[in-house]
């Protein structure tokens, strides 16, 4: 039996499996919170993404946004994958290099890189920096001179496009801290700076629109911004862009609200409408870079939690904490976010009550799902909780000095712990005693 709305089957035991591995059993021999990724999904999303381009035959990289989840483990199998990777950080890039990922195609994204996080890029020669600001040009123009190297660069661009979704999570639209303005002429502006440069190979523009988008619409709107301006360039300055970077932002189902689309239906669409501006620009086809994180990460991960205590409340209604929350998974204290959530050893049990989740932190807040139907709930069952692979472990936390949950790989039946659960002592490594 396939449980509603996620790609997740159900056991002779009743209990919930991923791919091939009993989540009951994984969370025995492991402990709660978990972290569980069925990494033959993880593949997958990677594999509609790029075959999709390749059966178009467009020159095309689909890099993975690494702040969704990044880990060794999971880097090693965006490698094999032949993904390339976008990193935000020193630490994102520092991980990379772990996992032995090829630094070509590496490109580092940030809105504040520091002459640190810059000069490691360039040591290691990575594939491209998404320059974003005035001052990362000066101080990337002092950097390469310095280092005596020249370095790959696309501008990332704000084209104006609001995306419905989060305002928190909204990056395209004009009042962002990220990237040059299209709209009041920063953006040539910066053009100006780095066309023709020495140093820095201006190979085209970045732009990304959001997160959780679901309108292959907003993406051709962005694209279609960008042709805008590309179309100027080319009539004053006679440039022809070899690189567009249309950024992430995918939409994937968190509840059954979410009816996101196959991803090769936004990359078919995206290369119909560059293609037909190419065209009408009379200008060669630039590659199309992608930079999914969500897509690749959200529906592969579930988080399984020991349920502890509940609490009822006649006429208002009934609490059952579990023993993660917030700190494993910050975003319903953040953005509202939405979850759906099975008890993993009664997973073909009816729904008998609505309960909401609460986690464990000293901070009302912290609630994972409100009003959720569950089957009657017992002492020692496991919660698992639905599309918790992006932005959960990468925004894990500390609060209350919770330990950082582990997280386990399945494939084909087989678990592996690729990230140890935190210990206390991990918790105090870094405290230095004042006496
Ligand atoms: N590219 C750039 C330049 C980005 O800023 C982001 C996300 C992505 C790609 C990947 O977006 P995705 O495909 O994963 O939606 N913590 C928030 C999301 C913040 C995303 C920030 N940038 C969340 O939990 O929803």
């Amino acid at each position: 039996m396939i449980i509603d709305n996620h790609p997740f089957f159900v056991n002779e035991k009743g209990h919930l499996e991923i791919d091939g591995a009993d989540t009951v059993d994984l969370a025995n021999k492991y402990g709660t919170p978990l972290y569980v990724y069925d990494v033959s999904i993880i593949r997958n999303n990677c594999r509609a993404f790029i075959d999709t381009f390749n059966k178009l035959g467009v020159k095309a990289k689909v890099s993975y946004a690494s702040k969704a989840f990044s880990s060794v483990a999971m880097l090693q199998v965006m490698k094999q994958e032949g993904m390339h990777l976008d990193v935000v950080s020193g630490g994102e890039l520092f991980t990379a290099l772990e996992a032995n990922f090829p630094t070509d195609r590496i490109h580092l994204h940030g809105n504040n890189k520091s002459p640190q996080e810059l000069s490691m890029a360039i040591e290691n020669e990575i594939g491209c920096i998404v320059v974003d600001n005035f001052y990362e040009i000066q101080l990337l123009e002092d950097l390469l001179g310095k280092m005596n190297k020249t370095m790959d660069i696309l501008l990332r661009v704000t084209p104006g496009v609001e995306s419905k979704t989060h305002q928190y999570i909204m990056t395209g639209n004009e009042d962002s801290k990220f990237g040059f303005n299209l709209s009041n002429g920063q953006a040539e502006e910066a053009f100006k700076l780095v066309h023709n440069h020495p140093s820095l190979r201006f190979r085209g523009l970045h732009c990304h629109i959001g997160s959780q988008i679901f309108e292959p619409e907003r993406f051709t709107a962005a694209a279609e911004r960008l042709f805008d301006e590309l179309a100027k360039w080319k009539e004053v300055y006679g440039y022809t862009p070899e690189v567009l970077n249309l950024g992430g932002g995918f939409g994937i189902r968190y509840t059954v609200q979410d009816s996101p689309l196959s991803y090769n239906i936004y990359v078919e669409s995206l290369v119909d409408h560059v293609k037909k501006h190419a065209d009408k620009l009379d200008i060669p086809l630039p590659e199309i870079w992608l930079e999914p994180g969500r897509a690749i990460a959200g529906n592969a991960g579930i988080t399984l939690y020991s349920v502890g205590s509940r609490k009822n409340i006649p006429g208002v209604r009934s609490y059952v904490s579990v023993d993660g929350g917030m700190t494993d998974n910050l975003r319903p204290a953040l953005y509202n976010a939405e979850y759906e959530a099975v008890i993993a050893n009664k997973a073909k049990l009816p729904a008998v009550n609505e309960v909401s989740v609460a986690g464990k932190c000293c901070e009302s807040g912290d609630m994972l799902i409100w009003d959720l139907p569950l089957p009657e709930i017992d002492d020692g069952d496991i919660l698992a909780v639905f599309s918790t692979g992006a932005y959960g472990y990468s925004m894990a936390n500390h609060y209350n000095r919770i330990p950082k949950a582990a997280v386990v790989f399945v494939e084909n039946g087989k678990d592996k712990l690729v990230v140890k659960r935190e210990t206390y002592k991990d918790i105090v490594a870094n405290d230095l005693s004042y006496l």
